[in-house]
């Protein structure tokens, strides 16, 4: 077994593991696009895919989740962030409005298949933290996640396990996009290294590191998770 998976097995409870490969073991094969080279990895690097402009933002005092209604205000907070505990992730955020719309343009040119807009989701992990192994849920068919900035110098790869077995580390700069099936991928992320560093800074004051990632999510316009569309019509956007 890759060393990146035992880890992950290692820091997952059995239940989110079993989960995790199930859904992949029933649900490989259920999101055909026009291209067949990501059909047959289940994933696909863009360098590029968007201006950082469009994604860097500061880091928010507040951890937890923070919900944002379609006209940018805020809907409502919670205190813990469950997936990754100890960060802070925004729930469609305003300021990324015109970015998910550039996005799904190229990621439609590039996989040659129609796209619906479902949801998208930033996060600011701090050192210590992980991303346990898991797939996604149906509002994730055709996902991207793009590297927003750090001010971490180590490199800190996502884990994707591809349809053909292979684990794959991505590295990611800014503004770079790794578009993958996320149903049907199990994709992960080891502890964010820097623990020690980060606790001689908050000594000093000085700025917490971080690594700050968005997910741009989308279902195919023909595929059989299309009604997800608008993340089960929360919102008008397609
Ligand atoms: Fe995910």
């Amino acid at each position: 077994m890759h060393s990146a998976l035992k880890e992950a097995k290692r820091l997952s409870s059995e239940e989110v593991w079993r989960k995790t490969f199930t859904a992949e073991k029933q649900l490989n094969g259920s999101s055909p696009t026009n291209d067949e080279e990501f059909d047959r990895l289940g994933y696909k690097i863009i360098r590029n895919i968007c201006d950082p402009k469009l994604l860097i933002t500061s880091v928010p005092k507040e951890r937890g989740i923070i919900n944002y209604n379609d006209d940018g205000s805020i809907r409502d907070t919670q205190e813990i962030e469950t997936q990754v505990v100890g960060s802070v992730a925004r729930y469609t955020h305003p300021f990324y409005h015109k970015a998910f719309s550039v996005v799904k343009k190229r990621i439609e040119e590039s996989i040659n298949s129609k796209l619906y807009k479902t949801y998208y989701y930033d996060r600011f992990y701090f050192p210590g933290q992980d991303l346990q192994i898991h797939a996604d849920r149906p509002s994730c068919e055709i996902s991207v996640t793009i590297h927003c900035s750090s001010n971490l110098k180590d490199k800190w790869p996502i884990y994707i396990k591809s349809v053909d077995g292979n684990v794959v580390g991505v590295n990611l700069e800014s503004g770079d996009g790794l578009i993958y099936k996320g149903c049907e991928r199990p994709h992960w992320r080891l502890p964010m290294p820097g623990v020690k560093r980060n606790k001689i800074r908050k000594f000093f004051s000085k700025e917490e590191l971080y690594y700050h990632q968005i997910f741009f999510h989308y279902v195919l316009s023909d595929g059989r998770r299309s009604h997800f569309a608008g993340d089960e019509s929360k919102h008008g956007w397609l």
